[in-house]
């Protein structure tokens, strides 16, 4: 039987941390689908098109990934791929309120599916997708904290922002 897990999230924008959890993940199952929430009551700075081709370029050397945007309930998305996990990761004390009530609330809406946490390398645990963005914004580096090709388009972004006012 395929060992299937999905890693869920916004990934506005995918930065290493993210990916650290990816290549985590895929030492455990036989595949990982990377699973892209639309989340519009997170307003995010890219689309959900731009945010699958980014997840897509920073996981292409990573083999057994699969990505892909997703517009259900996590749970039943689960179930359209016979996925047996639903991959979170824990950066701090802070995550754990938050992913303890899904991890529970999954459960309870099927009870075959396992929260699994996994935890990215300590010099990713102070990443966000949000303070990569705000720190973008206002022009700072972010190489070293996301994968090529989101740094370019987050520069692109910011640009076309700064040009529209
Ligand atoms: N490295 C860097 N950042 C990380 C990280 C890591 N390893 N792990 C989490 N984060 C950050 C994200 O960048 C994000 O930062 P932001 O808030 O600044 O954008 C934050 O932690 C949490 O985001 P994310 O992991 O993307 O989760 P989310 O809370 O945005 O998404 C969903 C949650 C999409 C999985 C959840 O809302 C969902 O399942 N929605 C579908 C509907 C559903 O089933 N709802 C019921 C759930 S019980």
């Amino acid at each position: 039987m395929q060992r299937t897990a999905i890693y869920p999230g916004t990934f506005d924008p995918i930065t290493n941390g993210h990916l650290d959890i990816i290549r985590r993940a895929v030492k455990i199952f036989d595949s990982v689908v990377v699973a892209i929430a639309d989340n519009k009551g997170k307003d995010p700075l890219f689309g959900i098109d731009e945010r699958v081709a980014m997840v897509q370029e920073a996981v292409k050397d990573i083999p057994h990934v699969e990505v892909e945007a997703f517009h259900t309930l996590i749970i039943e998305y689960c179930q359209k791929k016979k996925a047996l996990a639903l991959i979170r990761g824990l950066r701090a004390v802070s995550d754990f309120e938050y992913e303890f009530q899904m991890a529970l609330m999954n459960r309870k809406l099927d009870p075959e599916v396992e929260s699994v946490f996994l935890m990215p390398k300590e010099k990713y645990s102070y990443l966000s997708s949000s303070l990569i963005k705000e720190i973008a914004a206002f022009g700072g580096d972010v190489a070293c904290l996301v994968p090529e090709g989101v740094h370019h388009r987050l520069k692109r972004k910011f640009a076309e922002k700064k040009e529209r006012k």
